[in-house]
């Protein structure tokens, strides 16, 4: 018999979302034919605008002609697009050069594992999108997992109301590799300039190298907060960047995003990240789908954009109608992030999973599942039809605004403050 993969042992419990899948099925099962709320994964509900289904449409018509019939593409993307990401996403201040078309985000942070060394110490913002720790588990950069789910060899960097969700890297060793999100997925918190300086400087000083993903930059509604770690002087030499059309554009089953990774980013023996990046994609990938690239470069278009704005506008107006429903208390997120941070007096977050999931048939995300420090909260998703957003507030004000909830968060925040 051939010996299992050590590494995929580790990951012990299933993925956080196919854990929910699993209980939502398993309520499914005892209470056949109930509907459910999903506020749970951040799974876009309303449809791809006119113009993008369009050049989809078109860019699948021409695979149907002998005459106009292509094959594999150009391997890093089409170069069109690559230059559409750079003047729309990033003001020209990456060259198409340095983006490389993918799959999706996801996929590119566990192919991107294999750029770095077993040895390479990883750091995570705590709580943080579990993909992070998956792909850093997978690729054997940790130990075993320790009491808690958390793993030996990462550093988890708490990120709580505290300490304004910032992570304090300040112990981190030389050479480390830190993911960073911003807008955050689950706190939909936004690193501000002056955090993200900090960070990058740090990296900076301590040879370390920062991978950055604004899956959610989209949803910024402000100048003053940064979309891209390129916004940040000196990035370049530090930063990778990874992204997505899932969630601008309603791609989460199109499948397209793009890493940015610079010609200034070296190893620590001075060998460039980007011709190995290069070496690794055309080894591991065949260029993204030629469809979803057309429907790509269409979203970047003037037509496009303006659809893109109206459906952020919708999904941040569902956040705003949650953050309202449970105003008595303290809620983090959903100003420029679709996803709502909610502290939670006493029970576990799972146990809070469960009760949603029973008594209003809502589902959510438990805050545990994304890092040690997120137990005590859960995650509301925003991306959901609005009459579902209505129904669920009521039921969620029911279940969770009971007055001494209330007493309770009000006191804390005054400690706090
Ligand atoms: C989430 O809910 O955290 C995301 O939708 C998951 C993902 O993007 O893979």
């Amino acid at each position: 018999m051939v010996e299992r993969n050590a590494d995929v042992a580790k990951m012990g419990r299933n993925y956080l979302f196919h854990e929910i899948a699993k209980r939502k099925k398993a309520l499914l099962e005892k209470e056949p034919g109930t509907r459910l709320i999903n506020l749970g994964i951040g799974d876009t509900t309303e449809p791809i605008p006119p113009s993008v289904v369009e050049a989809m449409r078109e860019a699948a018509s021409r695979l149907g002609s002998k005459k106009t019939y292509t094959g594999y593409g150009e391997t890093h993307g089409k170069w069109l697009l690559r230059e559409k990401i750079s003047e729309v996403i990033y003001n020209s201040k990456v060259s198409p050069d340095e983006i490389f078309i993918s799959d999706g985000a996801k996929c590119d942070v566990g192919r991107m594992q294999l750029l770095f060394s077993r040895n390479v110490p990883v750091a995570l913002q705590d709580p943080v999108y579990p993909a992070y720790m998956g792909a850093s588990v997978l690729s054997g950069k940790t130990g075993g997992a320790q009491d808690g789910g958390s793993y030996e060899g990462i550093h988890y960097l708490p990120c709580t109301p505290e300490n304004g969700f910032t992570p304090d890297v300040t112990t981190l060793p030389p050479g480390t590799l830190l993911y960073l999100c911003s807008p955050n997925n689950p706190t939909g918190t936004v690193l501000t300039r002056d955090q993200l300086t900090r960070l990058v400087h740090f990296a900076r000083e301590n040879r370390c190298f920062l991978l950055f993903d604004s899956a959610y930059a989209a949803f910024i509604q402000s100048e003053e907060l940064p979309r891209s770690i390129y916004e940040i002087e000196g990035a370049q030499e530090v930063a990778i960047e990874t992204s997505s059309f899932s969630k601008r554009i309603g791609f989460t089953g199109v499948r397209l995003g793009w890493s940015v990774v610079p010609h200034k980013l070296t190893f620590a023996d001075g060998s460039s990240v980007w011709k190995d990046w290069s070496t690794l994609t055309s080894t591991l990938f065949n260029e993204a789908s030629n469809i979803a690239q057309a429907g790509g470069i269409a979203a970047l278009e003037k037509e496009g954009l303006a659809s893109q704005r109206k459906l952020i506008a919708f999904y941040l107006e569902n956040a705003r109608l949650l953050r309202e429903a449970l105003s008595p208390l303290p809620c983090y997120g959903g100003e420029h992030a679709p996803f709502l941070w909610l502290p939670l007096r006493s029970k576990s977050s799972w146990e809070t999973f469960e009760t949603l999931l029973e008594k209003a048939k809502i589902v959510t995300t438990p805050g545990v599942g994304f890092g040690p420090s997120g137990e005590g909260f859960i995650r509301i998703s925003a991306f959901a039809s609005r009459s579902d957003i209505h129904k669920a507030s009521t039921l969620l004000q029911h279940i969770l605004l009971q007055k001494a909830d209330v007493e309770v968060f009000k006191n804390r925040e005054q400690q706090r403050t």
